[in-house]
């Protein structure tokens, strides 16, 4: 199957790329977080995707808040797709509250060299490693370039949290801190840590962000803990840390899996979902005979089909491109024309002369979009575009007379090698060509039906001239 490792669109704007999601702006307002299957190890992404495991994120994420809701309300609208949710907007809170059930990681080191108090939560002496807690605890950071360890007091005296609002936060995450750690246990698997996320909607809190998931929390087998609690490791990533630690040359770790190592990564994420939510993951289930290649394999085709179907995205994008303002009603007019055909179109403005520099940002998002689009351009940009996207990009240069089009026409039309151009003189030929470029099956259909429609009138006008 393919794997979903990036995301972006001309269609809706990019919000924030983290290491493992992508959130956007949904034309609603809201917005969408696409779980991707990038893994991040050792504070790093590496270059191989995992297959299935931004499903398997965002499946569980959907999992929790279904099951807390009655806890606290969360950001969740819709599930969109396996790796696609709609939330709700929420003014977040600057603070990840941190709760703890087991002494490991970062926590145990500290406590190894003497420390004995995190985020103003004293814990006791002569704890082993991996030890559990009397009772679960939370200790906060603050949300900033690097998080920082910082005691309830201080997050209020900082002006991270109201003091009211932190108290709801600690109270709500021990209650969601004790539905996870029952529900797991029931499955064998130990909530050692988390983390959860809060945000503000119409000035009630809410919780944000993503929950009990691999990434977010530390997960242990308990079979593995109750046989030496020393040498438990955790359930997702071991496996792949140890295979980086394992092939570390000149002091650097892999930048990308082998197949093989991917596979089985993939393999421990769709275990621990089946495990906790009691049945498959419904995208992994494999192809039977009478649904092959039936596109659930197929992550970026699903993903697209499923925001079409939202009424997030359409289906396919046509970009006119100028590279002066003043080319605004040529640009109009080219744009008229795809009236009908339910096509995103968007004018756009950058000159390969003066601003050269943003065409690198735009064809950042056209070359990896995720639906197939068409690049309009018009006066001089055609050929700087053409060089360096891989959609097809048509000129369609504006001109006052014949004269003048003679002249812009060999500029557009003599192209040095790698610069596909092509070059269309009328704008509605234009745009038309654009529709066949995108090869979408819809489309094919609808310009089969005007084709049909042009000779009818054809035929009409026959009929009636003949009379005559
Ligand atoms: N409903 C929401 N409303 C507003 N902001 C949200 C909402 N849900 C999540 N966020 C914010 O969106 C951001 C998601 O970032 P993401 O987790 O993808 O990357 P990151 O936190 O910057 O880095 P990392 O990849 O290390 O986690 C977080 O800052 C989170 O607080
Ligand atoms: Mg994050």
């Amino acid at each position: 199957m393919n794997t979903l490792i990036h995301f972006a669109s001309p269609q809706i704007p990019l919000l924030h790329r983290g290491k493992v999601r992508d959130s956007l702006r949904a034309p609603s307002g809201d917005r969408l977080i696409i779980v991707t299957d990038r893994l991040s190890a050792f504070d790093s992404v590496l270059e191989t995707a995992i297959p299935h495991k931004g499903a398997v994120l965002n499946g569980l994420a959907n999992f929790w808040f279904e099951k807390t809701a009655h806890i606290i309300p969360n950001h969740v609208i819709k599930l969109i797709d396996a790796n696609a949710m709609l939330v709700k907007e929420a003014e977040p809170i600057k603070v990840e509250m941190v709760v703890r059930n087991y002494i490991t990681g970062s926590m145990l080191r500290g406590y190894q060299k003497g420390q004995r108090t995190f985020s103003g939560v004293t814990v006791p002496e002569g704890l082993t490693k991996h030890q559990q807690f009397p009772a679960p605890i939370v200790t906060p950071t603050t949300k900033e370039e690097s998080d920082r360890e910082i005691t309830p007091e201080n997050l209020v005296s900082e002006g991270w949290v109201t003091k009211e609002l932190y108290d709801q936060m600690a109270v709500k995450s021990l209650m969601l801190f004790a539905v996870g750690s029952k529900l797991l246990a029931e499955k064998g698997i130990i909530l050692v840590d988390t983390k959860y996320e809060f945000g503000l909607l119409n000035g009630k809190l809410i919780l944000i962000d993503e929950m009990h998931t691999p990434d977010s929390s530390r997960f242990w087998s308990a079979e593995d803990y109750a046989k030496n609690p020393e040498t438990v490791e955790q359930m997702d990533k071991e496996y792949v840390r140890q295979w980086l630690i394992a092939n570390k040359k000149d002091g650097q770790y892999p930048r990308a899996l082998t197949p093989e190592v991917a596979q089985e990564a993939s393999r421990r994420y769709l275990a621990i979902y089946e495990r906790i939510v009691g049945e498959p993951l419904p995208t992994a289930e494999p192809e039977t005979a009478d649904a092959p290649g039936s596109g659930r394999h197929d992550a970026r085709a699903r993903l697209l089909a499923n925001l079409v179907a939202a009424g997030i995205l359409k289906d396919a994008w046509v970009n006119i491109v100028m590279d002066s303002p003043a080319d605004k009603d040529h640009c109009e007019k080219i744009r008229q024309q795809f009236e009908g055909y339910d096509v995103f179109t968007q004018l756009r403005v950058t000159s390969a002369h003066t601003n050269g520099e943003a065409i690198a940002g735009m064809a950042e998002i056209w070359n990896t979009s995720i639906e197939p689009g068409v690049i309009i351009a018009v006066a001089g940009l055609g050929s700087a575009l053409a060089a360096n996207v891989n959609v097809p990009v048509i000129s369609c240069p504006p001109y006052k007379d014949y004269a003048e089009l003679a002249m812009n026409l060999n500029s557009s039309v003599i192209m040095p090698s790698g610069t596909p151009n092509l070059t269309v003189v009328r704008p509605d030929n234009a745009a038309q060509g654009a529709l066949r470029a995108l090869n979408l099956p819809r489309l094919r259909q609808q310009l089969s039906k005007d084709i049909l429609a042009t000779k009818a009138k054809l035929r009409a006008a026959d009929e009636e001239f003949k009379q005559l």
